[in-house]
């Protein structure tokens, strides 16, 4: 019997509209046109959220024993609604997944027990829970701008129990000086947030951790890039000009270049050492971005 192997409706309408008759006849771009995007799976214009989603998956996937067991300590991570991936019936987002990794990273160098930790832009607080949630540590002190602190508040209120957030101390970013420069950090932390800071406030946050902490971690990008295919610069050409402006590493490279990404690292590590007596005592890339580095410096001073 003869059997009928003809397309189905969907690929009548592929045909009609992408793949045609004339697809073949000029195949200067087609990798990256709507003919290989209904070919491949991987259009990346309308797939945002695809690509998220296979991200947290693959990174969920590929985490060990101890960064599983860092996730589930840490407890209402599904407040505000974040994308979410089910793996192994844990539901988990990027903000956690990244959390974990720092906190393993920072974990290999410092010992968070009993310690006082301070973190300058917290964020909505995602790594101060994730701290908390995994160590009793002394206290916690967020230096920050006032509207997202008023998040952070709000957010580590309801996530963490009240003896968790009674050792949370939120210090206004304009008062940072006066209220910290007496006391004594075991550790300090900066993620993806330094490279937002005008290079002057950097060189006066970086003043300030040498004088008032123990070791600092910091994770950041290790430069500035213009690639306007990856995301249409949606904010503008102003937006573009005032990230090009802030954080101490301004050169522009191509991040998804293992060598430019490479070659940046010396000038990273010597940009975000708070002082002379300080040793970069651990650094890599910081998983998953291409560009963005993590480093923990020891003041040496503390642990001669
Ligand atoms: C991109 S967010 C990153 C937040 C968080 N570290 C994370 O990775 O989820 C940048 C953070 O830096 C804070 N920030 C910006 N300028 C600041 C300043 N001058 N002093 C303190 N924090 C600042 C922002 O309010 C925000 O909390």
């Amino acid at each position: 019997m003869a059997h009928n192997f003809q397309a189905s409706q969907q690929w009548e309408r592929i045909q009609k509209y992408w793949i045609t008759e004339n697809a073949a006849d000029d195949l200067t771009n087609f990798k990256s046109d709507q003919r290989n995007h209904k070919i491949a799976l991987w259009d990346p214009r309308n797939s945002g959220i695809r690509y998220l989603k296979t991200l947290v998956y693959n990174l969920a996937m590929g985490l060990d024993k101890e960064n599983w067991a860092r996730l589930k300590e840490v407890k209402n991570r599904n407040v505000g609604n974040p994308l979410t991936v089910r793996c192994n019936g844990e539901t988990v987002c990027l903000d956690y997944l990244q959390a974990v990794l720092e906190l393993g990273f920072i974990e290999q160098e410092i010992d968070l027990q009993g310690a006082s930790v301070m973190e300058i832009g917290a964020g909505y607080g995602r790594t101060c829970h994730t701290i908390l949630s995994n160590h009793d540590i002394a206290g916690y002190t967020i230096v920050d701008l006032n509207n997202t602190m008023r998040l952070s508040r709000k957010y580590l209120s309801e996530v963490l129990d009240d003896k968790q957030f009674a050792k949370i101390r939120f210090v206004e970013a304009s008062n940072a000086d006066s209220a910290l420069e007496s006391m004594w950090f075991d550790l300090c932390i900066n993620i993806h947030s330094m490279a937002e800071m005008t290079p002057e406030i950097v060189q006066d946050y970086l003043g300030l951790i040498g004088r008032t902490c123990a070791s600092f971690y910091v994770k950041n990008p290790v430069g500035k890039h213009t690639d306007r295919s990856m995301d249409g610069h949606p904010e503008g050409i102003e937006a573009i000009q005032m990230a090009m402006e802030t954080g101490p590493l301004r050169q522009v490279l191509d991040i998804h270049d293992t060598m430019a990404v490479n070659a940046a690292v010396t000038d990273f590590i010597a940009a975000y050492r708070p002082g002379e007596e300080w040793t970069c005592a651990a650094d890599g890339r910081a998983i998953p971005w291409s560009y963005f580095w993590q480093a923990i410096y020891k003041n040496d001073a503390f642990y001669r």
